[in-house]
């Protein structure tokens, strides 16, 4: 099966598609990224990705080669030639091509590619079951809330969890977690949302930043502030947001299960408002 990909203005098969050795994405991790989740053939929350890939690019000092209703034309263009109804569509911009040098080239044209990705998300068995995570020691850079594409200790940090016969890890710096590998992490204790607060530290995720809406418009009560390893391993409950996961219940950390070790009922909630909610709000 062969995708049409974009690549920096065109639609290819993905056999033809490709970019510059040079490029500074390929050379230095020089490039941002974003995953929108598609279903029934629509996008969730296109604005809230357009707007942190803007702000991932501001912090990088890169140009961004496409507006906001330009960059959803694509995107919807590419839905609608891979005939994707339910999955994700991936974007990088990298500061394009140039001769290796760390400073940054001047006047290098920033290299865009999405592709789609076809995904079962809203019916994902996961989501009965809970999944179980590790803890590892978050030992990323200091610029979290970039979305770039460095992505080797993540990368790292699930095959640490595949060997352990866990199904993800979370992060932990000073004893307090800081995210999972491609996810925000929560806890919920009596009835309470305890969740990181926003920094330089973690990712501001998208769906977290919905999830978040919703409970606070079910009366569910929130706490934005760092919590410990132990912390989470005494909670009542945990769960885990991002956009291919949506709202995913954690129910074992480490040799730990929360709770009575299957999912609880706010993640169970929760997940069922983001999912009508997203869906009708979709573009
Ligand atoms: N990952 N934290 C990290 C480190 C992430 O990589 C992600 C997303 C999130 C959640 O962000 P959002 O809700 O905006 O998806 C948090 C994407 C899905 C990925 O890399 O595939």
């Amino acid at each position: 099966m062969s995708r049409i990909v974009y690549v920096n203005g065109a639609y290819l098969p993905e056999e033809e598609a490709c970019v510059s050795v040079f490029d500074r994405g390929f050379l230095m991790a020089d490039g941002v990224y974003e995953v929108t989740s598609v279903l029934d053939g629509r996008l969730i929350d296109f604005d809230g990705h357009a707007r942190r890939l803007q702000r991932s690019l501001d912090a990088l000092e890169m140009a961004n080669p496409l507006g906001r209703d330009e960059l959803l034309e694509i995107h919807r263009e590419l839905v609608r030639r891979n005939g994707l109804d339910e999955g994700m569509v991936y974007l990088q911009v990298t500061r394009g091509a140039a001769d290796r040098d760390f400073v940054y080239p001047e006047g290098a044209r920033p290299t865009v590619v999405l592709f789609t990705q076809a995904k079962a998300l809203s019916d994902n068995p996961a989501a009965a079951t809970g999944i179980s995570v590790i803890s590892i020691p978050d030992i990323r850079w200091g610029r979290r809330d970039i979305k770039t594409v460095q992505l080797l200790y993540p990368s790292m940090g699930k095959m640490m969890a595949r060997q352990a016969g866990a199904d993800d890890a979370w992060m932990v710096e000073d004893g307090y977690v800081t995210e999972g590998t491609s996810n925000n992490a929560h806890i919920v204790k009596d009835g309470r949302i305890v969740t990181r607060h926003l920094g330089n530290d973690i990712l501001h995720g998208i769906t977290r930043a919905a999830v978040l809406r919703f409970a606070a418009d079910n009366a569910v009560e929130i706490e934005e502030r760092p919590f410990t390893l132990d912390e989470a391993k005494a909670a009542d409950e945990a769960f885990i947001t991002s956009a291919s996961a949506f709202v995913m219940p954690v129910v074992r950390i480490d040799d730990t299960p929360l709770g009575d070790g299957r999912p609880g009922p706010v993640a169970g909630r929760l997940r069922a408002i983001y999912l009508a909610e997203m869906r009708r709000a979709a573009v």
